[in-house]
């Protein structure tokens, strides 16, 4: 198994990793949010200085914690996408630099598939040993995405459903806002701590596209919905129903997320299902997911490790190494860029 050094500036999170088939030998993040918390969102500006101060760092301490030097490292693996331009510019152009400097090959990820790869993860001794056998409905719900995917072989995507306006993770962040009335990022932590004391059942917020046949999702209604509600409210009443309105609308959002699941885990007779992005560090829809797929005879895979929900290199990693079973390496290093609107397929 070849040994992998991979990179992802793709949000606000700067991280290196070295991985070696699903094993993670080391995965370092520098996280940005306390450089963002204070604006409400991710500054780009911002992010492109502190992944440009860190990179370096952060891949040193990478492969000295995998006890590796560039020499053990038979390729370099890159997020090229989608995300914000300008925080991709800096990881590829290390990439670029240490893979022409040092004569290794160069393997080009979607972030998308980092997030999909994370639920088959081991640790350095190659635990958890669980199959990974296809095909898979991965659904995917990050701040940018909300989709589900199916994956019928290494590497191989077909999208099946994913959001018409916000994603999930977006939608959130934004009710987060809006309840506490604070320029909050990311929110998603904050709507869970909020709604574990509150009432699911204080407001009846929309199921959105539950009754539409496809696979999509929608969230701009909800938010919508959710802003003329906390308008429409004395300070006094928001005072009091915070919680409330933080546990009816996680309720709202997870609500649509496993209608979708257990429709599409039927319209496609899949029962192995794996699921990434941010907003699975939220336990109750680890919960619920788990529930709904148990109760359909499915099994699920999710991120084994706390620290590979978010944004890190590690899953980017993971994924390249199934690249690379394929021979998939970049041809011409020179013209690989970064593409901000990547899809999956
Ligand atoms: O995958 P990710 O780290 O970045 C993207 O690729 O977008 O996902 C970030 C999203 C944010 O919307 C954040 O609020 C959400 O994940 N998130 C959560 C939780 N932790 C992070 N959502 C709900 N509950 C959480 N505990
Ligand atoms: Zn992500």
């Amino acid at each position: 198994m070849i040994k992998i050094l991979a990179i992802d500036t793709s949000a606000d999170e700067t991280s290196a990793a070295v991985t070696e088939g699903r094993k993670i030998l080391s995965n370092v993040m520098f996280s940005q949010i306390p450089i963002h918390a204070q604006w409400g969102g991710i500054v780009p500006d911002k992010a492109k200085r502190a992944h440009e101060e860190r990179i370096s760092p952060v891949i040193d301490e990478a492969l000295k914690k995998a006890g590796v030097t560039l020499d053990d490292i038979d390729a370099i693996a890159v997020t090229y996408g989608p995300g914000l331009a300008i925080a991709l510019g800096v990881g590829i152009q290390k990439a670029k630099e240490l893979a022409h400097k040092h004569n290794k090959k160069l393997i080009g990820v979607n972030h998308l598939e980092g997030h999909i790869y994370s639920c088959f993860a081991q640790d350095a001794q190659g635990q958890p040993d669980s199959p990974l056998e296809y095909p898979y409905l991965a659904l995917l719900v990050s701040g940018g995405h909300t989709e589900i995917v199916l994956l019928d072989d290494d590497v191989s995507y077909t999208i099946l459903g994913s959001t018409r306006d916000d994603a999930a993770g977006e939608a959130i962040d934004k009710a987060a806002r809006l309840i506490t009335g604070d320029k909050i990022y990311p929110g998603g932590p904050v709507i869970e701590r909020l709604a574990k004391d509150g009432d699911p059942a204080f407001m009846n917020f929309p199921r959105p596209m539950s009754r539409d046949d496809s696979l999509d999702f929608s969230y701009s209604g909800l938010k919508t919905a959710l802003l003329y509600i906390v308008e429409d409210m004395s300070q006094e009443e928001l005072d009091k129903h915070r919680n409330d309105l933080a546990a009816s609308f996680q309720k709202a959002v997870f609500d649509s997320i496993l209608i979708k699941l257990k429709k599409a885990m039927k319209k496609h007779s899949i029962k192995n299902v794996c699921v990434g992005g941010g907003v699975v560090a939220n336990e109750l829809l680890r919960e619920r997911i788990e529930e709904v797929v148990k109760d359909a005879g499915g099994y699920v895979a999710l991120p084994p490790f706390r620290d590979i929900y978010g944004d890190n290199a590690a899953m980017i990693g993971i994924a390249a190494s199934y690249h690379a079973k394929k021979g998939d390496f970049v041809k011409d290093p020179d013209s690989f860029d970064r593409n901000a609107r990547a899809r999956l397929c």
